[in-house]
Order: C-alpha cells, then structure tokens, then sequence
C-alpha cells in the first residue's frame, strides 16, 4: 500500500495520506541551523549539536505520538484542527504533505478553509521559517482564530529532560510585539537565544504553557485554542513556550498570510545586555528583517532550490528506470547530505543525546558526498584525523561542538583507523589534491603532536599490523565494524554498556573483517605511497597486504565462505562448526571487495553461500542462523531477539559490499536484484510492511526470523545512505574516480541496453553514453571520447569544461 508517490520534476515526495505507518520526516537545514520535520508538522529544531543546542523540545517514544514540533492550530467556530492533522487529529477534508530537498509544504483543509505550511531553513542563516497561508475557498465570510505554538527546550537536551527540580526554575522570556524571546541562562553562562516572530502585529500571545494549554490541558485541545485567545502570559520558570494568536475575517476566496520564524541568535559577550537584565536585540533584528516580506521569504527559497540544483547536477543518470533514476539523482544523494549533516546524531530513532559523530561512520559517509561538496569532505578529513590518537587508533566518536575525541566512550575499535584510508583515498581520487597529505594534523587535538595526514595513513596502516592476533589476523578489539560482536566484554550485569565493559583489548580475539579491509583499503594506502614516489615503503605495505591475503585464505576461509572471527578463547565465529551464527555476511562482501579469492574460486564459493543461506526477498541477513540465547563470549549481538538488528536482521549498510561483489564477479543481474530489494523506493508499494519513508534507506530492516519480517527501522542516518549510492554510481552503472581520471566500467543487467550519465570530475562536466548492443552484464569492448577512440583506463579530459565520452560494453 502506497501512502503518497514521487513527485520527480519537483524532486518531492507527496504525502496525501497523513496516517503514514510511522511519522515520515525530512531536514531542513544545510550548515548549522537544522530542523526534523514530520508529515504532519512535529519535529524539533537545534543549532549545531543536537544535544547541546537544542531549540526546542521533543518526547521521544511519546504517547500519542510525535505530538511535539511546529503546529498551527485553526479554531473555525467550534472545530479545532490542524493543517497536518497532528496533533488535534480531526479529519481533514483534503491534506498533502510535500517534503522536497530540504524544504516542506504541508497543506490541509477542512471545511472550504485551507491552511497551507511552507517550512524551510535558508541557507547560512539560522532560522525556521514558516510561511502560513490561510484561505477561504467558500462562498460565505470566515472568522477563524489562528495559533502557532513551539515548545522550547532549556538548551541542554539531556539536562532538560532529566534535571526538573533545577529546570522548572530557570526559564525566562522578553516579549517585544510580535517577537518572543527564550532567554533561559541567557543570564548568566550563555550568549545564545531564540526568537520566535511573525511579520504581522498578533492579536495576542503566550510564553507560558500553562496559560496556553493548561496546566491538565493537551496539545490535542489547548485551553488559548478552545477560548479563541492566548492569555498574554509571561513565563517565569516552568516550561517556556512561544504561540502567536491571529483573529481572521476572512471574504469569500480571501487569502491571509503570515510568516513566523524561529531563530537562533549568538551575541559577543561584551554586548550581550542593553539594560540590565534585557537582552541586546539587534543581532536578532537584523535576522526578522531579512525575513520579514514575501519577496524575501522566496528569494530564500530559491537560493535554497539553486544550492540543490548544483549539487545534484554533479551526478545525473539517465538509465529507462524511473526508480533507479530518482533514487540516484535525487534520494540517495539528498540523504548522503544529510548523514553529513547529522552523522547519528538525530533522527526519529537517534535523540540527539546519545552519539556524537562516529569515526567510522564519518569516515564511510564521506565515500557518498565527497563528489558533491569536495571542500566540506577535506575539513571533515582533517577533522576526523585530527581526533586519532599518537599509536594510530581512534576514538570511536566524537563531538561535533569542540570537535574533540569522546574520552568516556574511548577507542579500540579496531576497524576505525583504517575507514581514515578509506576517505582519504576517496577524496584524492574524486579531487586529485594530494596537498591534503602534507597538511599537519594534530594526534589527539594536541598540536604539539601534529604531523601531515600522510602519518596519520601511516600509522592507520601499522596499527592493524601492531595489533596482530595469534592466527596473523588482526585483532578486533572492543569491536570492528559491527558494534555487537563484542569479543572482549563478558558483561553479565544488565545496563553495562557493551561498548565500554571489558578490555578494550585482548591478546586473541581477531576479526577476519578486519584482515580484508586491511587488504582492501592497504592497497589503497601502497598505491599512494607508490604514487608520492615513497616505493620503498609502498613495496612493503604490499607486502604486507598480500601476506594478510594470504592470511585469509589460510586461516580465514572456513571451507564454503569467509569465516567471521575467532573469540577470546581461539573459537571460530561464523563457522559450519558453530551451532548458530554458521556464517555473517560483513566477511563475505569485504574480502571480495578485497579481491581475495577471486581468482582462486573462494569469492564465487563464498557468495553462492551468501545466497544459499543469507538471502530473503527483503534483502541478505546479517547471519545464520540467529542466535537464541544470549552469549557471554559475544556480547550484544546476541542480546537482540532473532532477526533483529545485528542479530540476524538485514543490516543494509553491508547489502551493499555482496553487490559490490557481484559487480566484481562480473553479476549484473544478480547486482540488481540485490539492490532492489532494499531500494525504499523500490518497496514504496509494500510501505504498510516496510513501514518507514519510502525515500530513504534505513538502518535495518527485519529479518526472516522476526515476526515483523521486512519492516524497516532506523530510518535515514546509516551508511547505507553512501554504500548504496557508491555501489550502484561506481560499482554498477560503473563510473569510478581514479587518481588520473574516471574510468568507466559498468556491471549491470544484460537487458539494459543504454543509459546516460552527466557526472561533474574536477571541473569537467563529463557527458557520457553507455551502450551495450550485446547485452552483456559487464566488459567495455571501445571508449571514444569526444568521438576518438580512446585505450582503456582512466579517461582524463585535459582541461576541458566539457567532454563526450562513448562506452561500448561487450
Ligand atoms: C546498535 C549498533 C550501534 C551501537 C552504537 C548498538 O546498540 O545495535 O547498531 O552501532 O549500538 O552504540
Ligand atoms: C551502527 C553504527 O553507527 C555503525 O558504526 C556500526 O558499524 C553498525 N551500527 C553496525 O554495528
């Protein structure tokens, strides 16, 4: 069952149902202002740090739901309701729900009444806007009263929903017009506050949520709305709020329209009073006024629409499938930037409280945006690497505010350091700016360490050498990629955290995954040595690399496919030996992604494997079969009832490497059809199952084992967003960033006969044209580009603005 369709000209997604299975979101926001926004207009807006500048407040896990954002609420004599139905929830006679790249339009109505919400954030400002228009449709002359109302939140996120006997105590408002100040700490440590302002002159207005809702009231039916006016309350303590009040009379087709804006505003310290006690007002002026006209508002809107047309037209492909196109040209991309954007830290699933950036996650979703915003990706580089520490590990996340290392979840991951390999090698390929080897970067954030990033691929590279188990393979650590499978922890108190209980290190749990990224991006890491000209070292990195390879093949190879792991004890982890959890998919799509086995046969062996005992029609289980019990020597993994998350869910992050692999085995058909099956926009008929928005990956969906088999969870801020995106532009449709050019070597269904592809490389547009008269699954017979044939390899473009480049695959 469908709940909207996609709107591709308009790059929308159009929402006509608003009792979608699950609240069905978007960002709004591009630099340091961000706001969640629902189909039904809840959601919450911070500044930067989601936990540590949070604007205003929201109930996770709320009953009724999602009850908490930026509602209108329209009182037409004796019926209250809503334009995106929440949270009063009176049917509405017409609703749509527009969410488009980075802006919503949410339109309801209800008896000849519309009410339409335009809501974005403009770039490099920090403000929500919201253009509300208010139309009467009918016949007959209108009297409606008009509210809206935010809730803030006392700054810290945390602190704000723990610390109540402090809290209830410290909120302060100003009020000047139509303009509402939230104030909280602005007396003492703080120089930040809101405003939230409407360009009309208000009727009347509250800062109290007693006074608007009271103090039993609910949203669903607040005490202002049911009297037809606010009570003019200023808050003092308690919960401070922002609602506007319009009385309409309203003509027959007569259109009312307001805009209100919630901003965020910083004041130099030294000019933070203009009285004592009232706030200095003129930073937040000067913001009202950039918005305070219609004019304004759309200029801001298409500057908005400007910056997304030029990032997407980056990448661009024509293939005669509307799905893949929409989800390549504009899904997938917009939720690559918005994990650069969030990292985890904020979503319907993430609070914003718990996780600062991850060092691997960072580092992975890079692989999906460097293409478009290259400049960001070099400062997110040195941002990243500066958190590494003097012997090459990493802290496994750290704070988007100071950007420091987070000491109380600390490091040893041991997969981390070598995703910095990754996201250098992708940025150099995709830039060619091997400056960026010589910038200096701290260890630690400590500058007196500092060395150029090349040390700090350096080190990446010696650390899983340094840290070699008894079989040779490197050893896991707290974790490697999968959070989980915790070797080293044996937790047996409910609560410890099985990130951090346990030794962060031990002398013989390895990780097989780790061998084969140590394979995969170790390659990387000699050919950019070899390319600097360092070839002593770059001999011996190879070295290295191939004996791991070797390694893998020897004692990582259980026969059938890649074995997962050998734990604390020197037991096989994803072994035909073991009596669950015979085999995990991470080793599988890594090692081949590696290129090991697949001259040998263990990589065809191994993904036949995959297929025989992993695949579901919803996608590849993360392992089989799932584990039943909990188990001291594994940790998390098998906390999770089966077919849940790591336990045995479809993981899609790592969806993504088994294509890759078939692309490399040569599979197009097979590529495809694993990419479909968790394509959202490929599920969009079956959202009733599948649950989250039909727009963008989740973390996971549940597996075979799951009662709930096949609903998604976990929706927008994961890997997946980049591995998709990178698997099928570079893996399938097969356009890859080299170091000297971009090679072009499709993997893809034997039916497709063409497609196209506008893809920007370095300040050359290039245009180029895939044929395959054959109907071969992958194989590149003659390229021309600019109607000359060329040799195959790299195709560099010497300068030009534009090129036309012709592959004839065969
Ligand atoms: C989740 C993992 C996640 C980890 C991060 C675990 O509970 O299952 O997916 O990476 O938490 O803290
Ligand atoms: C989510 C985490 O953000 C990511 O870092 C991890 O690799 C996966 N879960 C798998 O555990």
């Amino acid at each position: 069952m469908k709940y909207g369709h996609f709107d591709d000209l308009k790059r929308e997604y159009v929402i006509d149902n608003y009792r979608t299975p699950l609240p069905w979101i978007n960002y709004l926001g591009s630099d340091s202002f961000f706001t969640l926004l629902s189909n039904t207009a809840g959601g919450y807006s911070f500044y930067k740090d989601a936990r540590l500048r949070r604007i205003t407040r929201y109930r996770y896990n709320n009953l009724p739901l999602d009850q908490d954002g930026f509602h209108i609420y329209v009182k037409d004599n004796d019926i209250i309701w809503n334009p995106g139905w929440q949270p009063v929830q009176e049917e509405l006679d017409e609703y749509q729900c527009r969410h488009g790249l980075g802006y919503s339009v949410i339109n309801g109505k209800k008896n000849k009444l519309s009410v339409k919400q335009e809501l974005y954030v403009p770039m490099n400002d920090n403000i929500l806007l919201d253009r509300v228009t208010v139309t009467n449709e009918g016949n007959e002359d209108k009297t409606v009263d008009l509210f809206s109302f935010v809730e803030f939140c006392l700054w810290d996120a945390m602190d704000d929903s723990s610390n109540f006997q402090r809290n209830y105590s410290t909120g302060e408002v100003e009020v000047v017009g139509s303009a509402i100040y939230h104030k909280t700490e602005y007396r003492e440590r703080r120089n930040h506050y809101a405003v939230f302002y409407a360009n009309r002159p208000v009727d009347s207005f509250d800062t109290s949520r007693d006074s608007f809702m009271g103090v039993y009231g609910s949203p669903r039916q607040p005490q202002a709305v049911v009297n037809g006016s606010c009570g003019n309350s200023i808050a003092h303590g308690w919960q401070p709020v922002g609602a506007h009040h319009f009385h309409l009379e309203l003509k027959p087709q007569e259109t009312f329209s307001v805009i209100i804006g919630l901003g965020y505003v910083e004041v130099p310290v030294a000019e933070k009073f203009v009285a004592p006690g009232v706030i200095n007002k003129k930073y937040a002026e000067d913001l009202m006024n950039r918005y305070s006209s219609d004019e304004q508002f759309d200029e801001g809107m298409n500057r908005l629409r400007r910056f997304w047309d030029e990032l997407l037209s980056r990448f661009e492909v024509r293939t005669d499938n509307d799905v893949v196109n929409r989800m390549v040209n504009i899904w997938n991309a917009y939720q690559c930037m918005v994990t650069f954007n969030m990292s985890r830290s904020a979503s319907y699933y993430e609070s914003g409280i718990g996780r600062g950036m991850g060092f691997r996650d960072s580092c992975q979703d890079l692989l999906g945006f460097v293409h478009m915003i290259p400049e960001r990706a070099r400062e997110r580089i040195l941002d990243i690497a500066a958190t590494q520490k003097e012997d090459g590990g990493a802290y496994h996340q750290y704070q988007p505010l100071t950007k420091k290392g987070n000491s109380d979840i600390g490091g040893g991951f041991n997969d981390d350091p070598l995703w910095l390999i990754a996201c250098t090698d992708a940025y150099i390929r995709e830039t060619g700016d091997w400056d960026i080897l010589n910038e200096m970067v701290d260890f630690d954030n400590n500058p007196e360490v500092a060395a150029p990033l090349l040390e700090h691929l350096r080190r990446s590279f010696n650390y899983t050498l340094n840290n070699l188990g008894p079989n040779k393979l490197p050893l896991i650590g707290r974790a490697d990629w999968n959070d989980c499978l915790n070797l080293n922890c044996f937790s047996e108190h409910p609560g410890e955290s099985f990130q951090i209980t346990g030794p962060s290190e031990g002398p013989v749990a390895e990780s097989v995954f780790i061998a084969g990224m140590f394979v995969k991006y170790g390659r990387d890491y000699a050919s950019i040595l070899k390319h600097l000209g360092i070839n002593d070292e770059a001999e011996k990195a190879t070295e290295a690399v191939e004996r791991m390879a070797e390694t893998v093949l020897d004692k990582g190879w259980d026969g059938q496919w890649f074995l997962r792991a050998y734990d604390a004890f020197g037991q096989k982890i994803g072994s035909d030996e073991c009596d669950e959890g015979k085999i995990f998919i991470e080793p599988q799509g890594m090692c081949i992604m590696a290129g090991i086995g697949v001259e040998t046969g263990e990589a065809q062996k191994a993904l036949d494997s995959v297929k025989e005992r992993l695949d579901t029609k919803y996608g590849i289980v993360l392992l089989n079969p799932a584990y039943t019990t909990y188990r001291l020597n594994l940790g998390e993994i098998s906390s999770y009832p089966p077919g849940y998350k790591e336990n045995a869910g479809i993981f899609c992050h790592n969806n993504p490497w088994i294509i890759f692999a078939e692309t490399i085995m040569g599979h197009g058909d097979r590529a495809f059809e694993l990419y479909k099956k968790t394509c959202p926009a490929f599920l969009e008929d079956i959202s009733e199952i599948h649950r989250t928005e039909p727009y963008a990956y989740c973390q996971m969906v549940a597996g075979k084992d799951a009662p709930t088999f096949g609903e998604g969870k976990n929706s927008w801020l994961t890997g997946t967003a980049a591995w998709t995106f990178t698997v099928l532009t570079e893996g399938m449709l097969g356009i890859k960033p080299d170091y000297d050019g971009l090679t072009v070597d499709p993997c893809i269904p034997h039916d497709v006969r063409e497609y196209k592809i506008n893809r920007m490389f370095r300040n050359t547009m290039y245009h180029i044209t895939v044929k395959n008269p054959d109907g071969v699954e992958k194989g590149v017979k003659s390229i021309r580009v600019n109607g000359t044939e060329v040799p195959a390899g790299a195709i560099r473009a010497n300068g030009a603005s534009e090129i036309e480049v012709e592959v004839i695959m065969g």
